[in-house]
């Protein structure tokens, strides 16, 4: 192929993904999937605002001013309640990797695979992981943890995840925080998929590290993450006999630039932080408890919903998520045509099963700003439709 032929063909290739993009800005799509959700305008706004330095006087009092909106979301008197760069995973890594040197035994609770990965990561670390592990659409039963902690005297953590975003289903909390808390080990918890879609109080549940996502039950963008630690698993990290065997998430030097110091860490990302400050302002104006409620409704809409379409529900009932749906794919249905269909005939995403659902399930997110009533009413008729043909 000479060069201007090639020259020729990539510029047809961009115009056609520049007017593809175009048609997006007008026609957003309707995220219906495990995340991201849908951005509230307002969001969108402010991730436009001026650009400030990362030691801008005006720029600190806006990580401070997050820092006050993270503690009412996550319901926690913590100081060390910030913002870190990266996805959820970043707060998954930062959460282990600060806590385990080599050699710690953690128990993690495994209900799906975002507790696999949890294990991994502990692993990756040099630690031990102690696999609890119940079937997908199954929770981890506290005497599980209770008889693991028994058998495992030295663990220095549980791990669990509260909502598998894989497999739809919440993970009790309370009573395990207690049985860690009387072991004095510490607790920790993934709220990636629910913080700011469910109730989960971190000071109350006994939750020593928690950490979640932006883009899901929160309303802002990805590519930033936030994490709580109380006194307890602060003094674990600072009394560790090595430093922690990343640099980046290194918790102790990311302090510096939070709090006091001021000591340059790393170049905050200023538009994103900007984004996920206007997502907690909105939660406030919302209060917590008329938003949770608001995720329940919808998802209790939605189940109703699909079970009337004669859909069969994934998971235990008494355990599943307001904001993550899991639904069987009925026998004969094409998994990936019906996604197809939804997409390009409606501009609706939800995406498929993981693992052991993979071809055979569902997931429909209902989260933030895209957890509405008119959403969910808007894809069950698109799902009658697709469905009948
Ligand atoms: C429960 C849970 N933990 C962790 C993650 C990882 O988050 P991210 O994809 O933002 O890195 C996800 C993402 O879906 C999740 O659902």
């Amino acid at each position: 192929m000479t060069r201007g032929v090639r020259s020729v063909i990539l510029s047809a290739a961009m115009t056609t993904s520049e007017q593809n993009f175009d048609q997006l800005r007008h026609q957003p799509r309707v995220l219906l999937g495990p995340g991201p959700s849908n951005l509230h305008p307002r969001v969108f706004q402010a991730m436009s605002s001026p650009v400030l330095g990362y030691l801008d006087p005006d720029f600190l009092v806006i990580m401070d001013d997050t820092m006050v909106l993270l503690r009412r979301l996550f319901q926690t008197e913590n100081e060390m309640t910030i913002t870190l760069p990266g996805t959820g995973m970043a707060g998954m890594e930062a959460a282990i990797c600060n806590v385990v040197e080599p050699g710690d035994e953690v128990i993690v609770g495994i209900h799906g695979f975002f507790g696999q990965r949890m294990a991994e990561i502990v692993e990756r670390h040099g630690g031990k992981a102690i696999r609890v592990e119940v079937e997908f659409g199954q929770v981890v039963r506290a005497d599980q943890i209770e008889s693991a902690l028994k058998s495992n005297p030295k663990a220095k953590m549980v791990a669990v995840v509260h909502g598998e975003t894989s497999s739809g289903i919440g993970q009790p909390l309370e009573q395990i925080g207690q049985l860690v808390r009387q072991q004095d080990k510490l607790f920790l918890v993934d709220t990636v998929c629910s913080l700011g879609g469910a109730d989960i109080p971190v000071d109350r549940y006994l939750i020593d590290i928690c950490y979640s996502g932006g883009q899901k039950c929160i309303g802002g963008p990805a590519g930033i993450s936030c994490i709580t630690l109380n006194d307890r698993a602060m003094r674990v990290i600072e009394s560790r006999s090595r430093p922690v065997d990343t640099w980046y998430l290194d918790l102790l030097l990311i302090r510096k630039y939070w709090f006091a110091d001021r000591v340059y860490h790393h170049t905050a990302p200023g538009p994103l932080l900007f984004a996920l400050r206007e997502a907690l302002r909105l939660i406030e104006e919302e209060g917590l408890h008329d938003r949770f409620a608001r995720h329940q409704q919808c998802g209790d809409l939605l189940k109703t919903g699909l079970t009337d379409l004669g859909l069969e529900l994934f998971g235990d009932p008494a355990n599943r998520l307001p904001m993550l749906t899991c639904v069987m794919i009925p026998g004969g249905v094409d998994d990936a045509a019906v996604r197809q269909r939804l997409l390009r005939g409606y501009g609706i995403e939800i995406v498929g099963g993981f693992g052991p659902l993979k071809g055979k399930a569902w997931r429909i997110g209902l989260m933030g700003y895209g957890c509405s009533e008119r959403n969910v009413h808007y894809l069950i008729a698109a799902l009658r439709e697709i469905l009948a043909r």
